[in-house]
């Protein structure tokens, strides 16, 4: 298959482990006769400092135009000073809206090399963590209007948080598909005793609830969900919510596994264009010296494979290469503890290469 990927690298480590990603998206084209063409399009801070904007339109027209799209990371310090309308993380959300890309899947997986790593205690951890966040993305207060504006003397800021039916229905219909593929366990997160839209949100999931009597659906209100998933995080399968609580949550999942550096993520539309990325962000404080972790970038662009491309073998080789190069004892500096050898971020690339 001939597959057009746009690459957005960004900012701080993007560039260093979108580059791993990319080599290891060649090997599994060479190995499976596909080809994939990339074209290199600059977001965030770098494209602040280039053009002035977090990105240009031609690069958000090669963005729609694309297969799917692969992204490093976004913003740095340098740029926190910016106008609100020029942040870096202004191109994210706007690359979201326009590629209508309404479900980010946010899988949040403890690899049994790495059990070490989690900060809980090991009979918390039990089993395993395996647990995935459904997140809506195009919603919510991240899109609702927002204003300051005087009143009596001092300011006032409002930020909206609006949610129609249909907008909680596809992204329900997301949960309950995936749900369906994995342990058919259902979480709706929501705060249905204070907000509007999460009574809607509410009603919306159980009407659906009643066409997937296969999956074990519960509603769980968000404070609540943010103990569990520390007090008992094995007790959850699939979890959906809205946009800010997806954030929030996504990032406390992640640190369950101690390795925020080894997670993907894929960010969905209705058709096959998707946008991959892994969930940590920049690292500025390390760009540039080559010891950042490039398999969460890697491990997104088996995402990709997986939910772009329909190409589940070759997603489950680069799966299958990583955790080899893990239990072969190989660990980037994040992940490293004694008896295990350290490797740089394209040494781990090239490991996870020879494994494919
Ligand atoms: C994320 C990030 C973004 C978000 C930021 C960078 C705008 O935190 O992808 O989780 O809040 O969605
Ligand atoms: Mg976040």
């Amino acid at each position: 298959m001939n597959k057009k990927i746009t690459v957005l690298p960004g900012d701080g480590i993007g560039p260093e482990i979108v580059a791993e990603a990319v080599k290891v998206l060649d090997k599994i084209a060479k190995k499976y006769g596909h080809s994939f063409e990339y074209t290199y399009v600059d977001i965030g801070g770098c494209s602040i400092d280039k053009y002035g904007v977090p990105i240009t339109d031609e690069g958000m027209a090669l963005c729609k135009s694309a297969d799917s799209v692969l992204l490093g990371a976004v913003g740095g310090p340098k740029w926190d000073s910016c106008p609100a309308n020029i942040r870096p993380e202004k191109a994210l959300l706007a690359v979201r809206k326009e590629l209508g890309l309404f479900a980010n899947l946010r899988p949040t997986k403890l690899f049994s090399q790495l059990a070490d790593a989690s900060p809980l205690k090991k009979e918390i951890v039990g089993g395993g963590i395996d647990l995935l966040i459904v997140r809506e993305l195009t919603g919510g207060v991240y899109f609702g209007e927002r204003k300051t504006e005087e009143v009596n003397g001092e300011l006032v800021a409002v930020d909206y948080m609006p949610y129609s039916e249909h907008e909680i229905e596809r992204i329900g219909r997301v949960a309950f598909e995936t749900a369906m593929k994995r342990g058919k366990r259902l979480a709706s997160v929501d705060k249905a005793n204070v907000l509007d839209t999460s009574r809607l949100w509410r009603k919306t999931m159980h009407r659906l609830s009643e066409e997937y009597p296969q999956v074990e659906y519960s509603d769980i209100l968000v404070d609540n969900t943010a103990m569990q998933l520390i007090k008992n995080p094995t007790q959850f399968d699939v979890l959906v919510t809205e946009n800010m609580f997806g954030d929030i949550l996504s990032d406390e999942a992640s640190m369950l596994t101690g390795s925020i550096g080894m997670m993907p993520s894929a960010s969905l539309s209705s058709g096959t264009l998707g946008m991959y990325e892994p969930i940590h962000g920049s690292a500025p404080d390390i760009a540039g010296m080559n010891i950042a972790n490039p398999l969460g970038t890697i491990l997104s662009a088996a995402m990709m494979l997986r939910y772009s491309f329909d190409m589940a073998k070759e997603a489950d080789d680069i799966e299958a290469a990583v955790n080899k190069v893990l239990d072969a004892g190989y660990r980037t500096c994040d992940i490293m503890k004694d008896g295990c050898t350290k490797v740089l971020c394209d040494q781990m690339g090239e490991l996870v290469i020879a494994n494919i």
